[in-house]
């Protein structure tokens, strides 16, 4: 039975001391200089993050994949098509599991000893319709205390209207997590998406933090703007010392230097899709990475922060995987 979204919307705090902290990070001096209310840090964001969009690559702190790749995978393509192999990798992209994970985080309040989070990543629902079912048949019956999503719900932007978008609400409404759903933008979000995501019931984090109580102890989330398009503000994010048990979400472990560094204890991102295609035994052959290459993919340590790369549900450039498998992510942490 599908839950219903009012019941599993995020408790929002009206004290705000619990749910989403705004501002938490910012004082008037660090929003740009600009000598704006904390309040407003949504729309000072909305508008950088916009005006860069507009400017493509060249606004962007690190460029996409050159025109020289989407030619190499459409031959790519051609190659598989004339030998056959093409309807294999999509079969392979459309068999995603349920994988469970524990993990151990010292840190951690014993309050929070078995707590679940539901793990989405690179949903890029437009590439494979029909996905959100399987991604609903395998979390069908379960519970979780949280969900969170680390961006690119579709390749395309979501719209208001989009099939995408309908079919990320379809899975909204499946997940039942007594702590709602929190997500974080991709290198293929817009930042108009943040409207379409809210709408359907999910949590956006932009450079903001979210905070969950367990028995009058806190287990803090923060989630970035995408590395690719971010703006000033990230900075601030990640320069906040966690004096509480901090899980980082973020698009791409591209950013793992500077959380370990402000004492972030987990790091929770996708992008890489594990490689998506890769050579026998999991190597990949491209991991869309400019820095942190060796954390492509799974479970990884730097300087006691432990993160881990998810390796997505969906696809990007072409609806293929071979040798590695998508997955919908169950965590459960304990200390
Ligand atoms: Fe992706």
């Amino acid at each position: 039975m599908l839950s219903n979204p009012e019941a599993m919307k995020p408790a929002i705090s009206t004290n705000n001391k619990l749910g989403k902290q705004i501002p938490l990070f910012f004082n008037k001096a660090e929003i740009s200089g600009r000598g704006i209310d904390p309040v407003d840090h949504r729309q000072v964001w909305m508008k950088d993050r916009l005006r860069m969009e507009a400017g493509g690559n060249e606004n962007r702190k690190s460029s996409r994949s050159g025109s020289w790749v989407s030619w190499a995978m459409k031959m790519f393509a051609w190659g598989l098509q004339a030998t056959g192999t093409f309807q294999k990798g999509f079969q392979n992209a459309s068999n995603i599991i349920f994988r469970e994970q524990s993990l151990v985080v010292p840190s951690l309040p014993n309050s929070f000893n078995g707590f679940t989070i539901l793990f989405l990543s690179d949903l890029h629902l437009d590439m494979m319709p029909g996905l959100e079912r399987n991604i609903a048949e395998l979390i069908w019956g379960r519970e979780f205390d949280l969900c969170v999503m680390t961006g690119d719900y579709a390749t395309a932007s979501l719209g208001g209207e989009s099939e995408s978008l309908n079919a990320l609400k379809k899975i909204v409404q499946a997940i039942k997590s007594r702590h709602g759903i929190l997500g974080v933008l991709g290198n293929h979000d817009s930042a108009r998406d943040v409207f379409a995501l809210e709408s359907i019931g999910m949590n956006v984090l932009i450079n903001e933090s979210y905070l969950v109580e367990k028995s009058g102890s806190i287990l803090q989330f923060i989630g970035t703007d995408d590395i690719r398009f971010y703006t000033d503000q990230i900075a601030q994010v990640l320069k906040k010392s966690a004096d509480q048990c901090t899980i980082a979400l973020v698009h791409s472990p591209e950013l793992y230097d500077r959380a370990a560094a402000a004492g972030v204890n987990v790091y929770l991102c996708g992008h890489t899709h594990g490689g998506q295609i890769c050579l026998p035994g999991g190597f990949p052959v491209m991991t869309n990475l400019k820095r942190g290459k060796p954390f492509h993919t799974g479970h990884w340590c730097y300087k006691g922060m432990q993160g881990i790369t998810n390796i997505g549900v969906g696809t990007s450039d072409l609806p293929i995987r071979f040798n590695t498998v998508g997955e919908v992510l169950s965590i459960t942490l304990s200390s």
